[in-house]
Formats: structure tokens, C-alpha cells, sequence
């Protein structure tokens, strides 16, 4: 996976939680303190499990609680450094959301080894979506903790129930 997603969680624990939790993290994932972690490298999906599953021990908190944290951070913070116009672009949670699997193929085209998550939606009904969720990786926690971010940036509130390990599904308001 790319650099960028450890890069974010490694922010958000130093920032929130404090960098010995981080670095202990690091540590027992088996990885490099010196690590840097650009947005170009390439990191072992296997090392990223590794270093989510210490985070949660030592922050004490669940897969679930994690991904929330995260998601929460990649939107409101991490990415509006980089990626602010994608969120220029669109005036509402269902059209951000409705672009993510776009967004996700087209800007990662020019990354070698990317390898994005991508997207399906299916509407239950006229305000429920189910977003399936098509990546090797197991991280549907972190899928619906970026939506719920999602609603806290465009100021509606979402409701995200997580449906198994490859489908979240949003209700709008
Ligand atoms: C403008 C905002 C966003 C950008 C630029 C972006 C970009 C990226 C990039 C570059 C990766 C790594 C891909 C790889 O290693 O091959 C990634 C991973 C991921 N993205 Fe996004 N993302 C954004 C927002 C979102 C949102 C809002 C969601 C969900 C609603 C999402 C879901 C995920 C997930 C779950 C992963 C982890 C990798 C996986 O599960 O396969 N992203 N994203």
C-alpha cells in the first residue's frame, strides 16, 4: 500500500495520541523507527496490518475505533493539505462519495504499484446507499470511518453501518 496511509496514521497517533505510542507501534510491527514513509513508496500490505493491529493494542482501542480516528483524520486534516479540490468539487456527502471509486482509479493511474481500493453502489432506497468495497485488504473499518468523515466535513449526519467485510452502507439525511 502507499506510503500516504501510514504517513497519516503516524500523524494522527503523534498528534493525538502521542509519539511513544506511535514509535511502540512501529516497533512491535517489527518496523524501522527511522522509517520514512513517502507518498510514492510502496509499504507490504502485510506491514500495514501489522502496524494497525499494534496501534489498537497500545491505543487500546478496536479495529472499528481505529478506523474511525483515521477516517476522521484523512478528511478533515491529512488530505486537505494535498487533495482539497476534490472536496471543492463536490457540494455534498452523496456526490463525494458517488466519486470516490473516480477518484481512486484516476489518481493512482500514474502511481506505479498502486494498487487502489474501487468501488460499486447499489441504492436501497433513495436516501441509502451500499458502497461495496473491492480491495485485497481487509480494511472495511477503515472504509466506513473515512464516510463517517466524509458527513463531518460536509456537515450532514451520516449514518454508516458497517454489512460484513466488503460493504459499508450510508444512510443521507
Ligand atoms: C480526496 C480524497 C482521497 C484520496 C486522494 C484518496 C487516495 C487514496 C490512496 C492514494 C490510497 C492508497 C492506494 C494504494 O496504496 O494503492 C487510498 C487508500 C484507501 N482509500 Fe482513499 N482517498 C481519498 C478518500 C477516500 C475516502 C473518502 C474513502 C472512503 C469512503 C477512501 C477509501 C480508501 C480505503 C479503504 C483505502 C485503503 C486501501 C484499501 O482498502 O485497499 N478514500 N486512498
Amino acid at each position: 500500500m502507499k506510503g500516504t496511509i501510514v504517513n497519516c496514521l503516524k500523524e494522527l497517533m503523534k498528534n493525538k495520541y502521542g509519539k511513544e505510542k506511535w514509535e511502540q507501534s512501529l516497533e512491535d510491527a517489527g518496523i524501522k523507527g527511522d522509517t520514512v514513509f513517502l507518498a510514492s513508496s510502496d509499504v507490504p500490505d502485510s506491514a500495514v496490518m501489522k502496524v494497525v493491529q499494534a496501534a489498537c493494542k497500545n491505543l487500546n482501542l478496536s479495529v472499528s475505533q481505529l478506523g474511525d480516528a483515521f477516517g476522521d483524520y484523512w478528511v478533515n486534516v491529512y488530505s486537505q493539505k494535498m487533495y482539497r479540490h476534490y472536496y471543492l468539487k463536490h457540494k455534498t456527502a452523496k456526490d463525494f462519495l458517488m466519486d470516490m471509486d473516480n477518484v481512486h482509479k484516476i489518481m493512482t493511474k500514474s502511481m506505479k504499484n498502486a494498487q487502489p481500493p474501487r468501488f460499486t453502489y447499489e441504492w436501497k432506497n433513495d436516501g441509502t446507499l451500499i458502497m461495496h468495497y473491492n480491495s485485497r485488504r481487509s480494511l472495511v473499518d477503515f472504509l466506513a470511518g473515512l464516510a463517517k468523515g466524509v458527513g463531518k466535513y460536509y456537515h450532514e449526519n451520516l449514518k454508516v453501518v458497517k454489512l460484513g467485510s466488503a460493504r459499508i452502507q450510508v444512510t443521507f439525511p
